[in-house]
């Protein structure tokens, strides 16, 4: 009998423990809570100041991109993080917080989040995960746990974390630690893991974090932007809903690329599954931009419920095809040309499991191409792409 007992209250013990650790804390499975997981079940989208506008962040440009982001028709379209990047702290005050810079964020960034939130978007901030940002702004190292709450006491719903000045530092316990002060601070935020790719973040991440870049940073150029998109062949195995590859944010609109070019960078980071942050200035954008950024039949291959990775299935040279299958049943396919001139490509329909006839649709240009017999081909630019979905 008092055995019995003592058993039963310690089975209730330990049950007890475990389901408060559960839900509290981590999740045993991911590592990350349950609900912060179910924040990114497809890859993320919005816009990040970085790219444009570097160290120029202040109030007025975060709203009137908020502003911008729903008269554009991109919250409609799936846009919903506005994310201010590095140079918006400037301290810390007497008890170690954090501290805006009272210049450029004169009303606080909680009165930001607040207008952020009133269009019914949300607010992501940046920090570094060593002692200072790679702008010599302060860092989080030390002050995890408060700057967590510091983050959640204004209202943050995604908090990005670079990682310069972090020498000594093991990015896959440092995170750990940050995703832990993150789930401990009682609010919800996306979890965004920025160290460059430094010890193999893919593997690591998905118990850590919602995303995390693969390599170093994405500028303007073609020669850039294809280097890293194309290089992320392989990863596809990490990646899924609630923790995504991430290849850096988008160049989309910030002039330094040709139509063929951009239409590549926005065709693959959706095959890829990326995270979609825009970074280019969305208060007066060029009808291309737009078109691109808004495209939602692209942005619907992006965001898949399935949240498989895209992958190459065949090259030549420089003529790539990389498919990425939908819940649906059907794929989506891009045939890319990085060569120097155009030329003629062609998908044979067994290499991606497609019945011997298929239908095929033209995403970017928005045209039904018909049903086809074991193949299709198409003039591919250079620099371009076809993307195509094949479906029975
Ligand atoms: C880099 C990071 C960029 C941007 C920049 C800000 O390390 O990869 O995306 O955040 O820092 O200083």
């Amino acid at each position: 009998m008092t055995n019995y007992r003592s058993f039963s209250i310690g089975v209730l013990l330990a049950l007890f423990r475990a389901v408060a650790v559960a839900t509290l804390v981590v999740s045993p499975v991911s590592g990350q809570t349950s609900s912060s997981f179910s924040l990114a079940k497809t890859p993320p989208m919005g816009w990040n100041s970085w790219n444009k506008f570097g160290c120029n962040v202040s109030d007025k440009l975060i709203r009137e991109m908020a502003d911008a982001m729903v008269s554009s028709g991109m919250q409609a379209a799936g846009y919903q993080y506005v994310n201010i990047d590095d140079c918006w702290q400037v301290s810390r005050d007497a008890s170690g917080t954090i501290v805006a810079d009272p210049v450029r964020f004169p009303s606080g960034i909680k009165a930001l989040a607040d207008y952020v939130h009133s269009k019914g978007l949300k607010l992501g901030i940046y920090t570094d995960a060593g002692t200072g940002t790679c702008e010599k702004r302060p860092g989080s190292l030390n002050h995890e746990v408060q700057d967590a709450q510091t983050y959640a006491s204004w209202g943050i719903d995604y908090v990005k974390i670079d990682w310069c000045n972090a020498e000594g530092l093991d990015p896959e316990v440092q995170y750990a630690k940050l995703r832990d002060a993150l789930a401990q601070s009682g609010r919800l935020m996306v979890f965004s893991i920025c160290n460059w790719g430094v010890k193999t973040p893919w593997r690591w991440g998905p118990t850590t974090g919602n995303l995390w870049r693969t390599t170093g940073d994405i500028n303007d150029t073609y020669e850039r932007m294809s280097l890293i998109g194309f290089g992320q062949n392989g990863l596809e195995k990490f990646a899924g809903p609630g923790h995504w590859n991430d290849p850096d944010m988008l160049e989309v609109g910030n002039g330094g690329m040709k139509r063929d070019e951009y239409r590549t960078h926005m065709a693959l980071w959706a095959l890829l599954a990326a995270p979609l942050l825009a970074g280019n200035d969305l208060r007066n954008m060029p009808t291309e931009t737009k078109e691109l950024l808004l495209n939602s039949e692209v942005l619907a291959v992006d965001q898949d419920a399935k949240g498989i990775q895209g992958h190459r299935i065949w090259q030549e040279g420089p003529l790539e095809i990389w498919v990425k299958p939908l819940a649906d049943g059907s794929h989506a396919v891009g045939l890319f040309n990085r060569g120097e001139s155009a030329i003629r490509m062609t998908l044979d329909f067994k290499s991606i499991g497609a019945p011997a006839s298929a239908k095929l649709r033209d995403l970017l240009d928005h045209k039904d191409l018909g049903t086809m017999q074991n193949s299709y081909s198409a003039e591919v630019p250079t620099h371009g792409v076809v993307l195509v979905i094949v479906s029975n």
